[in-house]
C-alpha cells in the first residue's frame, strides 16, 4: 500500500478552551490554568508553524470574557501584556508575522501598547501568520466591516456595485484565507462567534482534551482527522465519490 503523504492546512483556527475545567480538576485556580494554556500555546504554536501551517487564529479573549471576575480578566490583560513580550520576540525570529484581530475599546492600554508595537515590530516578516483574537466577537467583525465599507463609499473610495465577497474579506480586521480546519479543544461543540465568516468552509475537529493538555499528538491527530475528510465546498468531489 503507498503511504499517502498528509495535506497540512492553510489556515489553522483554534478555540483555546478548558483552561478553568483543567484547573479545578487539579485543584488550581483559573488563572492558573490559563497560565498553563498560556505556555502550552508557546509549545505548541512552534510545532504548528515547523509543521508547515501558514496561518494560525487563535481565540484568546472574546468581547464577552470581560463580564468574568475582574481577578480573572486583570489576569489574562497581565499575559498579553507582560507574557507575550518574550513569547513574541521568539517568534519574530523565526519571521513569524503577528498580527491581531479584535476591537480596540476596552482594552487597557498595557495590552494596546504592546498589541501596537509587536505589529509593527515583525510587519516585515514573511514566515507563517500568527494572528491573535483578542477582545473579538465575529459578528462585531462584520458589523464593523460593513461600517467602514458604507464609510469608503460615502467617501467615493469605492464604488457599491464592486461589493462582493472578495471587497468583505478585505473589510475584515485582516485580509486572510479562508479557515481550512478549525479546532475547540475541551470537548464543546460550539462556534461561539469565532471567525464567523473565515469559517464558512472550514473542517470542525472537538476533541474532548483541555487546552492546557493539547499537545503536539493531539495536534498531530487533527491532522490525522482533517485528512479523512472529503471537501467538497459545496460541489460534487466525483473523484471520491467514486473512489
Ligand atoms: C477559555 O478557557 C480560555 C480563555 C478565555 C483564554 C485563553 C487564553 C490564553 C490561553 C492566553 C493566550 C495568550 C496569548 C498572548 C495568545 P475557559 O477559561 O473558558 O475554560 P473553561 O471552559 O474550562 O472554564
Amino acid at each position: 500500500m503507498i503511504k499517502q503523504k498528509m495535506e497540512i492546512p492553510n489556515h489553522v483556527a483554534i478555540i483555546l478552551d478548558g483552561n478553568g475545567r483543567w484547573a479545578e480538576e487539579r485543584g488550581l485556580t483559573r488563572s492558573e490554568g490559563h497560565f498553563h494554556g498560556f505556555n502550552n500555546l508557546e509549545k505548541l504554536s512552534d510545532y504548528i508553524f515547523k509543521k508547515g501551517v501558514k496561518i494560525l487564529s487563535v481565540y484568546a479573549f472574546s468581547t464577552e470574557n470581560f463580564k468574568r471576575s475582574k481577578t480573572e480578566v486583570s489576569y489574562l490583560m497581565s499575559l498579553f501584556s507582560e507574557g507575550f513580550k518574550r513569547y513574541s520576540k521568539r517568534l519574530s525570529k523565526q519571521n513569524i508575522k503577528i498580527i491581531f484581530s479584535g476591537r480596540r475599546e476596552p482594552l487597557p492600554k498595557k495590552v494596546l501598547k504592546i498589541i501596537d508595537q509587536v505589529t509593527e515590530e515583525t510587519k516585515k516578516n514573511h514566515g507563517s501568520i500568527f494572528n491573535i483574537c483578542v477582545n473579538y466577537g465575529g459578528q462585531y467583525e462584520i458589523v464593523d466591516a460593513v461600517q467602514k465599507i458604507i464609510k469608503d463609499v460615502k467617501a467615493g473610495i469605492l464604488d457599491e456595485k464592486n461589493i462582493d465577497c472578495h471587497t468583505m474579506n478585505h473589510y475584515m480586521y485582516q485580509d486572510l484565507a479562508p479557515v481550512d480546519l478549525m479546532i475547540r479543544t475541551s470537548g464543546e461543540h460550539r462556534l461561539s462567534n469565532f471567525l464567523l465568516w473565515q469559517n464558512a468552509y472550514a473542517e470542525f475537529y472537538f476533541p474532548k482534551t483541555y487546552f492546557p493538555a493539547f499537545d503536539e499528538k493531539e495536534f498531530d491527530q487533527a491532522i490525522i482527522e482533517y485528512n479523512k475528510r472529503n471537501r467538497r465546498f459545496g460541489g460534487i468531489n466525483y473523484e471520491n465519490e467514486n473512489s
